[in-house]
């Protein structure tokens, strides 16, 4: 078993689309194992993708992160990286594949609907971000 994090971006809670993604999660055979909505202070959202300052989008993706609400899910499965990532599909929505929740629902590389790990150290560090371990027991 693995876990990852995932979060329903601010334009998908926005758009009421967070229980189709749940739904849509659910369905794919995740637990889910931990869950909370949060509204990112700009300090938060630049904490969280630390990993990315410097980047020529850093300045917009904090601003839009701490835009509004989002909500932040712990997914359980085997293979749980991986596997929500492949059911998100590309951080591009141009470049994602029919059937992912991004060609569905993301609008731009930046509003793109949600967000996933990308390895099991980042993981680790992604859900101690938002959730401790008596939330996950
Ligand atoms: P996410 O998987 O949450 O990780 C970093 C985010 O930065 C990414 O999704 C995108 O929403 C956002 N982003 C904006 N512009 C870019 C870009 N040019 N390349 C990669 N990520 C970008």
């Amino acid at each position: 078993m693995e876990r990852t994090l995932a979060i329903v971006k601010p334009d998908a809670v926005e758009r009421r689309l967070a229980g189709q993604i749940i739904q849509r999660i659910e369905d794919a055979g995740f637990e889910i194992r931990a869950m909370r909505r949060i509204h990112l202070s700009k300090r938060q959202a630049e904490g969280f993708y630390a990993v990315h300052r410097g980047r020529p989008f850093f300045p917009s993706l904090t601003d839009f992160m701490a835009s509004g609400p989002t909500v932040v899910l712990v997914l359980e499965a085997p293979d749980a990286i991986s596997k929500w990532r492949t059911l998100m599909g590309a951080t591009d929505p141009a470049k994602a594949e029919a059937g992912t929740l991004r060609k569905e629902f993301a609008q731009s590389i930046e509003r793109n609907a949600t967000h996933g790990s990308d390895a099991p150290e980042t993981a680790a560090v992604e859900i101690g971000y938002f959730f401790a371990g008596i939330d996950l027991i």
